[in-house]
């Protein structure tokens, strides 16, 4: 029995396509936006008996976003969760960001976001069911250098999920933050080599980060048993932050 599709934005890699294994695992139905190419997400949630759908999305063009929607309407069960996890993080001094990257970042990180929310939670609230789960950063509490476009990205999320939440709690939709610490995926590894080998000694639990210790907090803000947590960012970090 579904529980309906979980849509898990940027999922074709890293920490999105193990949110999107957690979800399946979960008994979610999951539709996939992503510039890259979803293959090996679709084997892990066919893997686990669920249906797939996936469309190359540039979360940053309302056109796409909003013919995603319509796709994901007409070829999958209603949607009952949209993790908006599509993200880039370039490592770029103040004095090397250009309004351009500046655009580029805040475009991805928090324009998408808000696109893909426009192009998902009216059904939502149509259906009076639905989570949201967007993704910030722990950077936005620790001094973090060469990170400014990037921070100001996801405390943008974090503004973003507080003020949405308080719009759309009366129709039984939640928004809330999962804010991950610094995480073993092959394009934070190829961005910065050096930071994982200090970054996990600050951490209460002092190891590196895997995708897979993010996705319970996923599942659990995607589940019945949260429906009365909202507006909420909770830090997986193994204990860096304190929020
Ligand atoms: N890895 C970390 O250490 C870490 C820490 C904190 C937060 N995060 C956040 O987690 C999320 C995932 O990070 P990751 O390390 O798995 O990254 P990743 O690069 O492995 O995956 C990001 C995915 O987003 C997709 N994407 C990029 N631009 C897009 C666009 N315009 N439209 C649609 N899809 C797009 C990419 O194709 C990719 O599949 C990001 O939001 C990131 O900011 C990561």
């Amino acid at each position: 029995m579904s529980k309906g599709t979980a849509v898990v934005t940027g999922a074709a890699n890293g920490i999105g396509q193990a949110y999107a294994q957690r979800l399946a695992a979960d008994g979610f139905d999951i539709a996939v936006a992503d510039v890259g190419d979803a293959a090996a997400t679709r084997a892990l949630v066919e893997a686990a008996g669920r249906k797939f759908y996936s469309a190359i999305v540039d979360v940053t063009s309302q056109t796409s976003t909003l013919q995603f929607a319509a796709d994901v309407s007409a070829n999958m069960p209603p949607v009952a969760a949209l993790v908006n996890n599509a993200g880039i993080y370039p490592w770029r001094s103040f004095a090397e960001t250009d309004y351009a990257l500046w655009r580029k970042v805040i475009g991805v990180n928090l324009d998408g976001t808000f696109l893909m929310s426009k192009a998902f939670v009216p059904g939502m609230v149509e259906r009076k069911c639905g989570r949201i789960v967007n993704v910030a950063s722990t950077t936005f509490w620790l001094n973090a250098p060469d990170m400014t476009a990037y921070i100001a990205s996801k405390a943008g999320v974090i503004g973003f999920t507080r003020a949405l939440a308080s719009e759309v709690g009366t129709f039984g939709v939640t928004a809330n933050v999962i804010a991950p610490g610094l995480t073993n995926t092959k394009s934070m590894r190829g961005t910065n080599e050096d930071i994982f080998d200090y970054l996990p000694q600050q951490q209460a639990i002092p190891r590196v980060i895997e995708p897979q210790d993010l996705v319970g907090v996923v599942s659990f803000l995607c589940s019945p048993d949260s429906a009365f947590v909202t507006g909420q960012t909770i830090a997986a970090d193994g204990g860096q932050v304190r929020v």
